[in-house]
């Protein structure tokens, strides 16, 4: 497996903040890898840094195999940039953006060119709307279309859907999966859980400038050592089931149980063994990514 970044020991302070407080990690090739943490995190400091936009202040950073710090020109032309802020040009309309963008890197980029990329982010039918007539999701879509025009080995996406309705960001999140399919390795960064969950292969828990943990989503969830619980309806006590190993706590409500439990597997087949279990009413709560981050932090993301 290739990595595609490597990131060692990175600080960066603003004044007297430490946005980036020692930070190292390595991105695979190929896969969607997320930064998750609240806003403060240091998330965008970090992704400048990798850029090559911003300059650390102790650290070193390899994009595909190059020294960031040493070649940055030839990184930035085989990565592509969606910036948290997006700067489209209300003169011109969606084509003519990626047309001017495409010149901007020495690409070869007419009208039908242009087209086709619209279409990868499925914008083709408002090619010719100027940014103001569009959705917050289209532009955004607009400006990842920007990011592709020169056809970059690795995306950096900074907060892709904030600000998105639900449908939006789902819509968004089949484009971001349809560009990493391709062979690309995309790097975003996020506040939303449910979509480091849904989205990436691995997320890097980010809080206060450090990296707290880096796993894939059900990694997280199990390194932070939380239960599963258990609900059902049972017409016998089912309080003897608290000595198995596995079983953390019941609690009881009339004839309804909650079984808090680290093994759902083990738990269940002990309940299937049982009598006057209503089979039917059993439901099963898996820890989330947010239990986690709760967990491994400390605190809740959004307060
Ligand atoms: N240009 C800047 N000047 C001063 N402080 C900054 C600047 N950019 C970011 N910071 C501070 O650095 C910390 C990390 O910011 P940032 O990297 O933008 O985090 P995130 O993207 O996770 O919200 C925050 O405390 C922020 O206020
Ligand atoms: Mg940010």
């Amino acid at each position: 497996m290739t990595h595609v970044i490597q990131v060692q020991q990175l600080t960066k302070s603003y004044g007297p903040v430490r946005a980036v407080d020692g930070l190292s990690f390595t991105v695979r090739s190929g896969e969607i890898f997320g930064l998750l943490g609240p806003n403060g995190a240091g998330k965008t400091t970090t992704l400048s840094i990798i850029e090559g936009i911003l300059p650390p202040d102790e650290g070193r950073v390899e994009v595909l195999g190059l020294d960031v710090s040493v070649r940055p020109r030839e990184v930035k032309r085989r990565i592509g940039v969606q910036l948290q802020q997006t700067s489209l040009i209300r003169e011109l309309r969606a084509w003519e953006q990626v047309a001017l963008f495409g010149r901007l890197y020495g690409v070869r980029m007419d009208r039908k060119r242009a087209q086709e990329l619209l279409a990868r982010v499925g914008l083709d039918a408002r090619a010719n709307a100027y940014p103001d007539a569009l959705s917050g999701g289209q532009r955004k879509r607009l400006t990842l279309a920007l990011a592709l025009v020169n056809d970059p080995d690795i995306l950096f996406l900074d907060e892709p859907t904030t600000g998105l309705d639900p449908q939006a960001r789902r819509a968004l999140w089949d484009i971001v999966r349809d560009i990493a399919a391709q062979g690309r390795t995309v790097v975003l960064t996020t506040h939303y859980l449910e979509e480091a969950e849904a989205l990436c292969h691995r997320v890097g828990l980010m809080d206060g400038g450090r990296l707290i943990a880096l796993d894939t989503p059900a990694g997280l969830i199990r390194r932070a050592g939380l239960a599963a619980v258990i609900h059902v309806h049972a017409t016998t006590s089912l309080q003897h089931l608290a000595h198995r190993p596995e079983v953390l706590a019941i609690h009881q409500e009339g004839q309804r149980f909650r079984i808090h439990t680290r093994d759902v597997a083990a738990t269940l087949q002990a309940l299937t063994r049982e009598t006057g279990v209503d089979a039917s009413s059993i439901h099963i709560q898996q820890p989330s990514l947010e239990d986690a981050f709760i967990q491994l932090t400390g605190r809740r993301l959004h307060a």
